[in-house]
């Protein structure tokens, strides 16, 4: 295991949660999105096909955070829990294949999309009566039903991918059999980005972070909430609260780039 000096560590050592700094690395790591060609023609080609949410911004922290880990472990195992069209995990090989970077990717995902009930008596009655189905509206649990397997394969193919490459553990994050699957399993890197209510982002949290090799990362996607700045989009209240379980599980906050909250494991 090696430590060298990488741009992420750079950013980590420099880094302070006050909203100047925020707003100045978020505009940062937009512009770095931008100036990267590989980056930049990622992320156009998402947004032309609306193949993902989030930031420009973030490409550019996949950018760091994956040579910081090639630079750390050699070998890269990293995990995407809530997939989506494939926005991440494409970048992510992309990424590993230009630099010849060591890394096996796996995700977890339903393959299927959450649609919102349609509008009429029973779903005014469900918001009515159901904290929970409230709280999946406010943090945007639902997803149309679309192809998802082949929308992937197209992506990747797309970039000159090979999807099978990708180590696809079928199902929802909480579901035992994927749980069973994962078992054995230990990540250098963890991206969290499923379910976003409070219960979902903690037992994704309570389930996958002690997987996180000492020195690996977790990423929290929309986990901000709290944060100062008044550039970017925050994220959800619910995210923010379950990552407060991160502490106590040896993880500290290393730094934040927009709505996308980086954890540490200590050694
Ligand atoms: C916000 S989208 C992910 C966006 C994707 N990470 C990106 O950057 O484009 C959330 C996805 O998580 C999936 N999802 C929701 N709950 C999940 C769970 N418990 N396990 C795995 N996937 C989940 C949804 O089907 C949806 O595709």
């Amino acid at each position: 295991m090696t430590h060298c000096s990488s741009a992420f560590s750079r950013q980590v050592a420099a880094y302070t949660n006050t909203a100047a700094h925020n707003d100045r690395l978020f505009a940062e790591c937009a512009a770095a999105t931008a100036a990267h060609p590989l980056l930049a023609r990622h992320r156009a080609h998402v947004e032309r096909h609306q193949l993902g949410y989030g930031d420009p911004a973030f490409h550019a922290m996949w950018l760091n955070l994956l040579e910081a880990a090639h630079l750390r472990f050699g070998h890269v195992e990293a995990l995407e829990i809530g997939v989506f069209k494939g926005q991440v995990i494409s970048l992510w090989a992309l990424l590993a294949r230009h630099h010849a970077w060591d890394l096996r990717i796996h995700a977890v995902s339903p393959l299927a999309g959450k649609p919102m009930p349609p509008q009429g008596l029973w779903r005014s009655l469900r918001y009515r009566l159901s904290s929970r189905f409230r709280e999946q509206v406010a943090v945007g649990n639902f997803h149309p039903e679309e192809n998802y397997a082949e929308l992937l394969h197209a992506h990747f193919a797309a970039h000159d991918l090979s999807f099978d490459a990708v180590r696809l553990v079928r199902g929802y994050s909480t579901d035992p059999a994927v749980l069973a699957a994962l078992a054995q399993d230990r990540f250098h890197l963890v991206y969290i980005d499923g379910d976003h209510t409070y219960a979902g982002a903690l037992a994704d949290i309570e389930n996958f972070a002690p997987k996180v090799v000492p020195g690996g990362w977790l990423v929290m996607d929309d986990a901000a909430y709290h944060h100062p700045g008044s550039t970017f989009w925050k994220g959800f209240e619910p995210v923010a609260r379950a990552t407060l379980r991160l502490p106590e599980l040896g993880f500290v906050n290393v730094i934040n780039i927009g709505h996308n909250c980086v954890f540490q494991r200590g050694e």
